[in-house]
């Protein structure tokens, strides 16, 4: 019998992330949703990464009711959001009763797979979420935040998915956040992890590089189960590869594909009126659309060497730019090869800058990067360079065992605080994690409620 491949759109998620900095409003998209739900795929990613705070910031949209909208009109495909572990949708690490509520929320409102990473693949701070999501019944596809180092060997990575099998994973996502894994290392990795665990394996990547079709096809020869594509209008660039053309190509090699060809063709119609709008009001960029190689050469990810050059161009310093290339691994490898994924891509990128700038290296660190060495991000994925560390802390310790740990629960304090600001768990949820952006849309929303109230009194 044929082999099986399954698809995750991510158009409403990863790719709108990728090519639109999550722009698409609600509005924009639920026409549509009814015909990727009868289009077949394995899951639609919707939610979390980058959607839940710009809704707040930008769209003033609610994101839990945009969930349970999508939910509504997408009855008979999973649901699947990214959960960055402990910090959940931020930076920074949140207590457990946090992570815990949270997660059995986002099932409650409808998600059925949390995608769950960290940015340094510590499974400690993955922990609690993963169970959390088992406990609430949805399935936690346990992730492996991709990067290339001395120390990311098959073995670490094999022996991170036992770790997470352990822990109640359904699935394991292979996550190359940058798009810099090419066609043999997709075959080896895969070829490794279904040799360890027996779990279906989805591999996740952009074609920033260009290598993503081929990559997915030799993960596949391998046996990787599902892909994540975007459809066409919102593939290629920083976006996924095309769902479209790896449905035909799979296909054409012998594969089986559950996609529905006509319901993808009026999809695609669709966003693709809708990816003119932003050309035309110049969210989306050319460059974003474009093939850029030079990550394979620095193997820093695209955004993070955009950065740099806006970073170095504020400072007047662009003259630098081969100096802080140079210097970026550099700082990677002082800081124990942490995956260059946010926040650790950013804390990097900047030290980096600044050790170019000052002349001098960690004479100048940000708060991130100090919380970094005091352990506040988790373990390294190798030991932190011990004159570095030592250099960046003076005399302070740093802590051994989990930093959440250490964190006092917010949940119950959090709801007192707000009063009846916050109607449910999911307002307060949404404070504890974006405190300023909640309160604003809470307060927008009570004064309508009251202004409709007072209207109503009048019409009677
Ligand atoms: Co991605």
């Amino acid at each position: 019998m044929a082999k099986k491949v399954q698809f995750v759109e991510t158009v409403l998620r990863d790719a709108n992330q990728s090519l639109i900095a999550t722009r698409l409003p609600y509005s924009k998209f639920e026409p549509m949703l009814e015909t990727i739900d009868r289009a077949g795929y394995y899951a639609a990613e919707c939610w979390g990464g980058a959607t839940f705070d710009v809704c707040l910031r930008y769209l003033n949209e609610d994101p839990w009711e945009r969930l349970r909208k999508i939910r509504a009109k997408m009855p008979n495909t999973k649901l699947q959001m990214l959960l960055r572990g402990q910090n959940v949708l931020g930076y920074s690490h949140y207590p457990d009763d946090f992570v815990k509520l949270f997660v059995q929320k986002a099932v409650e409102n409808g998600m059925d797979i949390i995608r769950i990473f960290d940015a340094l693949n510590d499974t400690q701070n993955m922990k609690v979420a993963m169970e959390a999501c088992v406990n609430a019944g949805a399935i936690a596809s346990g992730t492996i935040s991709y990067t290339t180092s001395p120390v990311h060997t098959h073995a670490k990575y094999v022996e991170m998915v036992k770790e997470l099998k352990e822990m109640g994973a359904g699935t394991i996502c292979i996550k190359d956040m940058a798009g810099i894994m090419g066609p043999q290392e997709a075959y080896d990795l895969v070829s490794a992890i279904k040799d360890a665990v027996d779990l279906p394996i989805d591999l996740h990547t952009h074609s920033t590089t260009g290598l993503a079709f081929m990559t997915y096809l030799k993960a596949i020869e391998a046996g990787c189960d599902i892909i994540d594509t975007a459809i066409s209008p919102f593939s290629g660039g920083t976006s996924q590869p095309a769902t479209e053309t790896l449905a035909y190509a799979l296909r054409q090699l012998g594969y089986e594909v559950d996609l529905d060809d006509t319901c993808t063709k009026q999809i695609a119609d669709y966003f693709k009126t809708v990816r003119d709008e932003f050309v035309a009001d110049g969210t989306l960029m050319p460059k974003s659309m474009a093939t850029d190689t030079q990550c394979l050469t620095y193997q820093i990810p695209g955004g993070m060497l955009s950065n740099l050059l806006s970073q170095l161009k504020q400072m007047n310093a662009l003259d630098k730019f081969d100096e802080a290339l140079i210097e970026t691994p550099q700082v990677r490898r002082d800081l124990g090869f942490p995956p260059l994924v946010t926040p650790t891509s950013q804390m990097v990128g900047v030290q980096a800058v600044t050790n170019v700038l000052q002349g001098e290296r960690y004479k100048k660190v940000s708060k991130e990067v100090k919380a970094y060495c005091r352990g506040e991000y988790g373990r390294t994925p190798a030991p932190i360079d011990p004159e570095v560390q030592k250099l960046i802390l003076g005399d302070e310790q740093p802590i051994t065992g989990r930093y959440a740990d250490t964190l006092a629960p917010v949940v119950e304090s959090t709801r007192e605080k707000l009063g009846d600001l916050a109607k449910t768990d999911e307002d307060v949820l949404s404070y504890i994690a974006f405190p300023n952006l909640a309160e604003k849309f809470l307060e927008e929303r009570k004064a309508k409620e009251e202004n409709v109230a007072t209207y109503s009194i009048v019409e009677c």
